[in-house]
């Protein structure tokens, strides 16, 4: 299970890098795709710890932690308005539910607000939840291409 959930987390990540940005115009969801590509960074570092393709490192994954709870905050304030672009993957639905969406974020925070950056062991037993929280929001919100 949480490997599944991980392989998943790393296939949004990689997803995420070789899309990029090309060609979007409107600098709102630009800078969302942002945030989510920072939330992907983040998430890409410690999966690869978890994956063992990388060494653990207590302070790499704890700045990690960190940049992603912040991450996590910025969601709501970057997703306030409705604002589209031929190139987003956001759906409507995020604005036609938005106590719906707040939740799914809400979900994210505590998920990288749980991640136990202590060990490789606890890391590895606390980031399945992550990778829970991305796919629960995707899921309903963002476009499947
Ligand atoms: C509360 C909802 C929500 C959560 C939680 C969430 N995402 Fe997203 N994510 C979205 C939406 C919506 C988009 C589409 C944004 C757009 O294209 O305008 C997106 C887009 C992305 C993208 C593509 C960014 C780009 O360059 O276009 C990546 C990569 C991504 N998310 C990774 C993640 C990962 C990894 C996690 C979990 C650690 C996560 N997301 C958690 C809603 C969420």
């Amino acid at each position: 299970m949480t490997r599944l959930v991980m392989f998943a987390v790393m296939g949004l990540a990689a997803a995420g890098a070789a899309l990029g940005h090309q060609g979007v115009t409107n600098p709102v969801v630009m800078a969302r795709m942002n945030v989510m590509s920072g939330v992907a960074d983040q998430t890409k570092v410690l999966g690869q710890m978890v994956k063992g393709a990388a060494e653990f490192d207590a302070a790499q994954a704890a700045a990690a932690r960190e940049a992603l709870i912040a991450h996590a905050r910025a969601v709501p304030e970057a997703f306030a308005k409705p604002e589209t672009d031929p190139k987003s993957e956001a759906l409507p639905t995020i604005w036609d539910q938005p106590e719906k969406f707040a939740a799914a974020n809400d979900a994210f925070i505590a998920a990288a607000e749980g991640l136990d950056v202590s060990s490789a062991q606890a890391l590895a037993a606390s980031f399945g939840a992550l990778g829970a929280s991305c796919s629960g929001c995707h899921r309903d919100y963002r476009l499947k291409r």
